[in-house]
C-alpha cells in the first residue's frame, strides 16, 4: 500500500494539521510505503517572502521527524525537488473542466478572505492531483478541509483514464475525523490564515498564553457552560485521556467552574501530550545540515518511484 500527504509550508505545524494529517501519516508509516512532502510549490500561491518560505520548509521537516517520522521508512522531501509534479500538473490541466475548479471551496473561501485570484491559486487542486497520481498512491490521509481536492483528484484521474485507459490508480482520502476540524483559538477551524493557530512546539508562555485567550462565551462561572462548539473541548479531546475527557465535559455541565481552569487544564494537557516530541526535536533543530540532507536523500527515492508512472502516462498521452 502506498501511503501519500502533503502539508503546505505557509507557517509552522499546528495542532489542526497534526492531529488532521501528521498523526495519521505517522501511524500509517509502519503498514505501507509512505512519502510525505513539504507543499512549497502550492505555498507560492500565497507566500511571498523567501526566506519565510525556506524558514517554514526546514521547520516543518524538523516538527514531522520530532513528531515521529522515520526518515527510513518514509520519504520526507520538498515538492518542488520532483520535477515532473509540474509536468504532470499541465497534462492533468487539460483535462480538467473549468467548472470543476470553479465550485472548489477552498478556491472561493480565499477569494472571499480577499486574496490574489490567480491561476495558480484556481489551479491548486490540478497540482495536487499531480502529487498524488504521480506516485500511484492508494490512500491520503488528510484533514476534512482536502476532502473535496481529492474528489477532485479522483475525477481528473478517471477522465484521463477514460481518454486514454488505465493510466491512473484512484487514491482514497482517509479522514480521522469526519465530523469536525480541529478549532482554533476563536472557535474557527484551526488554520494558519486565521491567526488562530496553537503550534506545536511553541514555547511555554506563549503557548499557555494563547491558550488562556481562546475565546469563549460570559456564562457565569456557576453555571454549567455548554459543551457544543466549546474550543477548548474541542482541542482537549485529541490531547486528553478518555476519562479526562469526560471528567472535563462533566465539569462543564455541573458548573461551579469558570472557563479559566478549563484552560490551565487544556494547557498542561497540551504541555505535556508534546513533551516527549519537544525532547527529540532538538536533536533535529540542532543539526540542520542533516535535515537538508534527510530531504534530498528523500527527494531522490520518491523520484524513482514516480518514473514508472510517468513513463505509462507518457507513453499513453502520447508523448513518448
Ligand atoms: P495544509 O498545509 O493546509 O494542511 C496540512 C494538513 O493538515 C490538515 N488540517 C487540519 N485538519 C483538521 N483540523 C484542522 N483545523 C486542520 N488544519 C489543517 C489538512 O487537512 C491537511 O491534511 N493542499 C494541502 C497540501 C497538499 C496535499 C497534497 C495534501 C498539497 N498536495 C497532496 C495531500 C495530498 C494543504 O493545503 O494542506
Amino acid at each position: 500500500m502506498r501511503i501519500l500527504s502533503g502539508i503546505q509550508p505557509t507557517g509552522l505545524p499546528h495542532l489542526g494539521n497534526y492531529f488532521g494529517m501528521m498523526k495519521s501519516a505517522i501511524e500509517l508509516q509502519e503498514t505501507g510505503d509512505a512519502l510525505y512532502f513539504i507543499a512549497d510549490l502550492h505555498a507560492l500561491t500565497t507566500v511571498r517572502d523567501p526566506e519565510a518560505l525556506r524558514h517554514n520548509t526546514r521547520e516543518i521537516a524538523i516538527d514531522f521527524l520530532a513528531c515521529g517520522l522515520d526518515p527510513v521508512k518514509s520519504c520526507l522531501f520538498r515538492q518542488s525537488d520532483i520535477t515532473c509534479i509540474s509536468e504532470l500538473s499541465w497534462i492533468l490541466s487539460t483535462v480538467t473542466p473549468m467548472g470543476l475548479l470553479e465550485r472548489c471551496h477552498s478556491y472561493k473561501d480565499k477569494l472571499a478572505k480577499g486574496l490574489h485570484a490567480s491561476l495558480g491559486l484556481f489551479s491548486y487542486p490540478v497540482l495536487m492531483a499531480a502529487d498524488i497520481l504521480a506516485y500511484d498512491s492508494d490512500v491520503v490521509p488528510v484533514g476534512r478541509d482536502q476532502k473535496q481536492h481529492l474528489e477532485v483528484t479522483r475525477d481528473i484521474a478517471v477522465k484521463i483514464n477514460e481518454l486514454y485507459g488505465e493510466v491512473f490508480k484512484l487514491p482514497e482520502p482517509l479522514i480521522r475525523d469526519e465530523s469536525a476540524a480541529i478549532p482554533g483559538t476563536d472557535g474557527a477551524k484551526m488554520s494558519k490564515s486565521y491567526g488562530n493557530t496553537l503550534e506545536l512546539f511553541l514555547e511555554e508562555a506563549p503557548l499557555k498564553k494563547k491558550i488562556m485567550g481562546i475565546q469563549t462565551d460570559s456564562t457565569p462561572v456557576e453555571a454549567p457552560k455548554p459543551i457544543e462548539g466549546s474550543a477548548i473541548l474541542g482541542i482537549y479531546r485529541h490531547v486528553a485521556s478518555p476519562s479526562d475527557y469526560a471528567e472535563m465535559e462533566a465539569d462543564f455541565l455541573a458548573g461551579g467552574k469558570g472557563y479559566g481552569d478549563f484552560k490551565k487544564r487544556l494547557f498542561a494537557a497540551v504541555w505535556e501530550y508534546f513533551a516527549p516530541m519537544r525532547e527529540s526535536r532538538k536533536r533535529f533543530a540542532d543539526d540542520p545540515a542533516e535535515v537538508d540532507r534527510l530531504l534530498r536523500d528523500g527527494a531522490v527515492r520518491a523520484t524513482s518511484k514516480t518514473l514508472p508512472v510517468m513513463e505509462r502516462m507518457r507513453r499513453a498521452i502520447g508523448l513518448l
